[in-house]
């Protein structure tokens, strides 16, 4: 099959023709490397969709190298909205500047028993990998650089409802701007997420929490002179 491969220096997407069937898209780059060209560079290490450093676009859509099997004339990309370092290597310096910035970690956590209840509530958002598929596909993210994104605004919400946080107002408080309220809430990073989380439930509980605990959407008051949304 040919694949292509946008790379960094080159705008013309390069072909490469692997006699290959039925294997992950990270196989076939990992023989188009051994075997055709060395010079290919992107990143993987676990093999199996745990690490997130594989993320890349194909045809337009995000998608994880060691999960994806690709087909005749696919084409590879990186992934958008972070900058290429090279060919489909990209700087995800973006993963800690986002969990710093909305504090998405344990804080002044007590211990104690957490019931099987309690800790289904924070499952599903614990499994994120930090892939940033997420923030590849948001089109906030895309024209607000600022924007504390999918991921991140995930991973605050899995704190704030961990019964065992002490820290769960400063966490609300940390993404009111540039955060919760500038979502579109479009839903273009849930089919992306390659863990099935589903980052725009996640906002719309963090807006519902912050409007209990007193805060307004800035851009209703803005132009209703006060009110919620949602
Ligand atoms: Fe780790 Fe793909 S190589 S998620």
């Amino acid at each position: 099959m040919n694949i292509s491969v946008k790379r960094s220096n080159n705008d013309e997407a390069q072909i490469y023709n692997v006699e290959l069937e039925n294997v992950t898209l990270l196989a076939v780059l990992n023989h188009i490397k051994t075997k055709l060209d060395p010079t290919l560079t992107y990143s993987h290490g676990c093999r199996s969709g745990v690490c997130g450093s594989c993320a890349v676009r194909v045809n337009g859509r995000e998608q994880l190298m060691c999960e994806y099997k690709p087909g005749e004339g696919d084409v590879i990309e990186p992934i958008r909205n972070v900058r290429v370092i090279r060919d489909l290597v990209v700087d995800s310096s973006i993963v800690e500047h986002f969990n710093r910035a909305a504090t998405a970690w344990s804080e002044g956590s007590h211990e104690g028993k957490v019931s099987e209840e309690d800790a289904s509530r924070i499952e599903t958002q614990s499994d994120c990998i930090l892939c940033t598929l997420c923030y590849s596909a948001c089109p906030v993210y895309a024209v607000n650089p600022d924007f504390i994104g999918p991921f991140a605004l995930t991973r605050v919400w899995r704190y704030v409802n961990d019964v065992r946080e002490e820290s769960s107002a400063a966490k609300i408080a940390s993404v009111q701007t540039n955060g919760i309220w500038d979502c579109t809430l479009c839903g273009e990073c849930v089919p992306v997420c390659p863990q099935n989380i589903a980052p725009k439930q996640d906002i719309t509980m963090l807006r519902m929490k912050s409007a209990m605990m007193g805060y307004q959407d800035p851009n209703a008051a803005m132009a209703f002179g006060g009110g919620l949304s949602f």
